[in-house]
């Protein structure tokens, strides 16, 4: 095997995301829920899968991400976790997990790493935080931030609009950003914020900053699995770029398997014993 070849299907790890950053290699991240999702996902090359708590609408048809319990996210982790071999993959801690104190954060962030076996969390906020998050790195576990338009706060936001075009927003996101590198994330994922201000942060920054409605000018995208493979239809923000109409081709095929059914035509001869 070559060199090249043997360092394609190498574990990603948080060191070596830090330095694609460094020598200007995008980094690609997506939302997976479940083994057979993960598995297609992580053999396609992805460098960070992440379990996100998006799983609290995609999977089980909540409106918010609030809804969501450790116990799955849990169950999340452990499947996706069973069919990884290259990815990084991240877990969401979720909402009412770690901002009450620092003490239950490290105890959410230990339970997904023994129970998940997962690389590494990731949680939302700023210095809010910061305590729940310096002891959950003094145990070992790495982090990833989440700042911008953190779905875990939509009520306080009663919007899903861009966040930080307000210069005191944007002042308050970009001292954020610079103390979660500080206290030793080792990213930060950015949601729907202006280009401009997440590149100002990706630039300023020497760890991994990940953009999801922030532009281009960052070191890698992420997106929600069932939003760019056209899973779900009603979810059509300016930032999403569909790559398939899974919508409209299993309608097809559960159509056609209906139709093969009621008309006898499924099974034939050949599909019996
Ligand atoms: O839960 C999730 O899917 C996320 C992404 C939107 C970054 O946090």
């Amino acid at each position: 095997m070559s060199v090249a070849k043997a360092d394609e299907n190498r574990k990603v790890t948080t060191h070596r995301l830090t330095e694609m950053k460094a020598r200007g290699e995008k980094i690609s991240m997506l939302t997976a829920y479940d083994y057979s999702m993960a598995s297609i996902i992580d053999q396609a090359g992805m460098d960070v899968i992440l379990v996100g708590d998006s799983a609290s609408n995609v999977m089980a048809g909540n409106v918010t991400t609030l809804p969501i319990t450790l116990d799955q996210m849990i169950y999340h982790g452990k499947s996706v976790m069973k069919a990884v071999k290259r990815a990084l993959v991240v877990v969401d801690l979720p909402f009412g997990t770690y901002q009450g104190n620092s003490k239950e954060a490290l105890a959410s962030a230990i339970r997904v790493m023994k129970e998940t076996h997962a690389d590494c969390i990731k949680l939302e906020g700023g210095v809010e935080i910061k305590e729940s998050i310096e002891r959950i790195l003094c145990a070992g576990i790495p982090i990833m931030g989440h700042l911008g338009l953190t779905p875990q706060s939509i009520n306080k936001f009663g919007t899903y609009t861009v966040r930080a075009r307000e210069e005191a927003e944007a002042e308050k996101l970009i001292s954020d950003a610079h103390m979660l590198e500080e206290i030793g994330c080792f990213a930060i994922v950015l949601e729907k914020i202006p280009a401009k201000l997440a590149a100002r942060v990706a630039q300023e920054l020497t760890i991994p900053i990940i953009g999801i409605g922030a532009g281009g000018g960052v070191d890698g995208q992420v997106l929600v699995m069932h939003d760019m493979l056209g899973i779900n239809k009603e979810f059509s923000p300016r930032f999403l770029r569909r790559y398939a109409n899974l919508f409209d081709e299993i309608t097809h095929a559960v159509e056609g398997y209906i139709a093969d059914v009621k008309s006898s035509d499924f099974p034939n001869e050949q599909e019996q014993y």
